[in-house]
């Protein structure tokens, strides 16, 4: 059982989780957290077994802002759960992303070619390039585009002006459901073979309503933007640290499938996903009972050392073991494919072409309980 009281928002917490997980893992790996109000789980193999069980359900979570909605496939149980994902899956397959690659590629070339001697690698690559993607793959119009990245800039410096500056021009400045209709407007108007056309046609035939038809929409952007930004940013401020495996990434860019591997391992953007009881079930000894909730610590999973030797230690060069950073089970991440490859891309093209990259500053980190993610990186290039 546990010594003192875990503080899992504390100041220690959110400088370094880490310690804090392995001291759970090893010390009561299914622990009951009444400030919670849920199970934290944090065994690798406990993690993958609640995921994988049906009699876990991820339905009826409190929609999220930044997050699930009601009606979407992340909160959906099977067999609702498969034809919300279905009709939304073409575009995330590996062919798909692979099509992609090109575009990435020259994203991620003219975004490095405007930046120089100091820069935000937040705000000069990882933030705008998953827009640019997912704006692609949604065939969003430059318009549109637009209206995103006023948004996405709402928490940067100078972001009250630039969102005075997009209403000004009438553009609407925050992605709500009213510009989700504005964007399936247009696309009613002029259909063509992208995301929202072919979820419009499901709607067409029947397989998702209207507020399914946005909710997915908004989902889809939600989900893949934040986690992505993260993924990029906490990836190079981790080799960054680890300057021997920076300088071997260098030397082998080759390397950068696996770097964003076990980068994804060592510090993923998301930390948690919740699920609830739908039965009693037994887990390590514990009785978790019906419509009781859990979290299952992803991050904690992915440093157990029953399942990754060493657990600690950054090493891209790290075959053994799969981490869970997109989650495991029905639910594991649709986005998986898309989001390694931005990530392969942008962290191969910095080591190419700046292997002097260091850290010109503190990098600020953003936390909670779910997402955990770097949200500015001073760096030279
Ligand atoms: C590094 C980036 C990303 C990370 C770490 C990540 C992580 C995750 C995780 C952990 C889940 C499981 C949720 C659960 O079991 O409750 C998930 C699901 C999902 N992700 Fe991602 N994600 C990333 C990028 C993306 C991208 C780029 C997209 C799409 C554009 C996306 C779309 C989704 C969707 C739609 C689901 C729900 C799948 C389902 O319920 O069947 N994600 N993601």
């Amino acid at each position: 059982m546990m010594g003192p009281p875990l503080q899992l928002d504390g100041q220690e917490w959110l400088r370094d989780p880490y310690p804090i997980y392995h001291r759970l893992r090893q010390e009561d790996p299914v622990h009951w957290s009444p400030q919670l109000g849920h199970w934290l789980l944090t065994r690798y193999r406990d993690v993958v077994l609640v995921l994988r069980d049906r009699r876990f359900s991820a339905a009826n979570r409190p929609p999220q802002r930044r997050w699930g909605r009601p009606t979407t496939m992340v909160n959906a149980d099977p067999p609702e759960h498969a034809r919300l994902r279905r009709v939304a899956a073409a575009p995330f397959n590996h062919a798909a992303v692979e099509s992609l690659r090109p575009l990435i590629q020259e994203a991620v070339d003219s975004l490095l070619d405007g930046l120089g001697g100091e820069a935000d690698l937040v705000e000069g690559l990882a933030r705008p390039l998953p827009l640019l993607v997912i704006g692609r793959i949604m065939g969003l119009s430059e318009r549109s585009r637009a209206a995103l990245m006023g948004e996405l800039m709402a928490f940067s410096p100078g972001a009250g002006r630039r969102r005075a500056s997009l209403m000004a021009q009438g553009l609407p400045a925050t992605p709500d459901d009213s510009y989700w209709r504005s964007v399936l407007a247009e696309h009613r108007a002029a259909p063509g073979d992208d995301l929202v056309c072919q979820l419009i046609a499901a709607h067409g035939q029947g397989l998702l309503d209207e507020e399914e038809l946005v909710d997915t929409l908004v989902l889809l952007y939600v989900a893949g933007m934040e986690t992505t930004i993260g993924l990029i940013a906490n990836s190079v401020l981790a080799l960054l640290r680890h300057p021997d495996q920076w300088a071997l990434l260098c030397r082998q860019p080759q390397l950068a499938r696996q770097a964003v591997q076990e980068c994804l391992r060592y510090d993923p953007p998301v930390h948690a996903v919740s699920r609830r009881a739908l039965a009693e079930v037994e887990v390590w000894g514990r009785t978790i009972r019906r419509g009781d909730k859990l979290l299952c610590l992803l991050a904690a999973a992915n440093r157990d050392p029953e399942a990754f030797p060493e657990p600690d230690r950054l090493d891209i060069t790290r075959a053994e073991g799969d981490h869970l950073a997109f989650g495991t089970g029905v639910h594991s991440c649709l986005g998986a494919l898309l989001a390694r490859a931005e990530g392969e891309v942008a962290i191969a093209t910095l080591a190419r072409r700046f292997p002097d990259l260091r850290l010109a500053g503190e990098p600020r980190i953003e936390s909670n309980l779910i997402v955990r993610r770097v949200t500015s990186l001073p760096v030279s290039l």
